[in-house]
């Protein structure tokens, strides 16, 4: 098991990862009092497994499973439980679910009594790799992703592989879309994913998911509130993996990312900012997971990117795009520049 701890001005959190680790930290949260947020799938694989290892004494709230659940309206309706059930500062929240459940049961924690103890249990592998770690909690609100949210650190963060045996193949494809995104900005995870003989391997996951946790506390301690630009790295591949999520649909987000890498690649390459064997090892292991589309109507997709955060105030387009082993650079771009890179990159792929 290995223990990662990520230390910041606003919080401690100690997550504990690998195999094992939910039987030996579950069993400490016997006895505490404790209210579970999970979802309809997650209740259905484990009802047992919660029951008994922590109870939901104070009470358990169960929430649709997928993304439409990651509303305001279920936000005040887990904390209208907690008052229901009578829930006073002495009691730890537990999400126990993926991002979704994270997320919503993370602000739901932070907002009762001015915030409780929280532990994160996270069951798909992009909630393992990614969601559960770094404070970050939102709901969507008026259809945009996380409008109302907050940054809190959660106390504890249980990662055990035992919850990727029941996870459905798109979820798996989510999780390693993240973690080859970690791969394009470190180095010695890149070496990892190159020399692995199977990438999907339920072995290999467990041990490369404490990789991409240490990565990210190393980014998260350094700039816990993405002022300092460095935590905006981890939205490598995000920019036109957004937009083509938001235009295109039906792919996991994890798949967008992979696709928004491979074209940002293409963009690098093009800009003369990559070269060497790099970018075919890194398109090889994009490929590995994902079809990567000749997309039509990229005029609209790409226009969504202007709705993109990271865009600077001038109205270019930001990517955080892969360069070289273990390193990505901020590129900027207007809107038409960017628009026929895209298009060059859909042409070269009908090939
Ligand atoms: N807070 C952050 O820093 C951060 C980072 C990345 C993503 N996110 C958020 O995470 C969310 C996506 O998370 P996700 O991909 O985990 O989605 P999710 O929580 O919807 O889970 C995906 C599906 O897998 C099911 N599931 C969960 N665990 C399972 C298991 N062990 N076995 C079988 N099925 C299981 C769920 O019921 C759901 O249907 C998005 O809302 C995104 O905004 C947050
Ligand atoms: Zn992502």
């Amino acid at each position: 098991m290995t223990e990662i701890i990520l230390n910041t001005q606003t919080g401690k959190s100690n997550i504990h990862c690998g195999e094992g680790a939910f039987k030996e930290y579950a069993r400490k949260l016997k006895g505490v009092k404790n209210f579970v947020v999970t979802d309809t799938n997650v209740f259905a694989l484990y009802k047992d497994v919660i029951f008994s290892a922590f109870s939901g004494d104070a009470g358990i709230k169960i929430l649709p499973a997928g993304e439409r659940s990651k509303t305001y309206g279920n936000l005040i309706s887990i904390i209208g439980e907690m008052a229901r059930a009578g829930i006073t500062r002495d009691c730890t929240v537990i999400a126990f679910g993926g991002g979704v459940i994270g997320d919503i049961a993370g602000l739901a924690a932070c907002l009762y009594m001015r915030g409780l103890r929280l532990v994160q249990i996270p069951t798909t592998l992009l909630a393992q790799v990614d969601s559960s770690v770094g404070g970050k909690t939102a709901v969507d609100f008026k259809k945009v992703k996380n409008l109302i949210g907050a940054f809190y650190q959660p106390d504890e963060v249980i990662v055990d592989p035992i919850f990727l045996k029941t996870l459905p193949p798109r979820e798996i494809r989510c999780g390693l879309g993240e973690i080859i995104k970690y791969g394009a900005l470190d180095g010695g995870i890149y070496k990892k994913l190159s020399a692995a003989e199977d990438i999907f391997n339920l072995n290999f996951l467990g041990d490369i998911t404490a990789d991409c946790i240490r990565h990210k506390v190393g980014v998260v301690e350094k700039d816990e509130r993405e002022t300092t630009g460095l935590r905006k790295t981890l939205n490598l591949g995000h920019t036109t993996g957004h937009a083509f999520e938001l235009y295109y649909k039906r792919k996991s987000h994890g798949e967008f990312v992979l696709i928004g890498m491979y074209y940002e690649l293409f963009i690098a390459e093009k800009k003369g900012l990559v070269s060497g064997e790099y970018p075919s090892g890194l398109k090889k292991l994009i490929k590995s997971v994902v079809n990567v589309p000749p997309y039509k109507d990229i005029g609209e997709a790409a226009k969504l990117a202007k709705l993109d955060k990271k865009n600077s105030t001038d109205g270019k387009i930001t990517l955080i795009a892969p360069v070289s082993e273990g390193e990505c650079a901020e590129i900027r771009l207007g809107f038409e520049e960017y628009l026929s890179y895209l298009s060059d990159c859909a042409k070269s792929l009908e090939k």
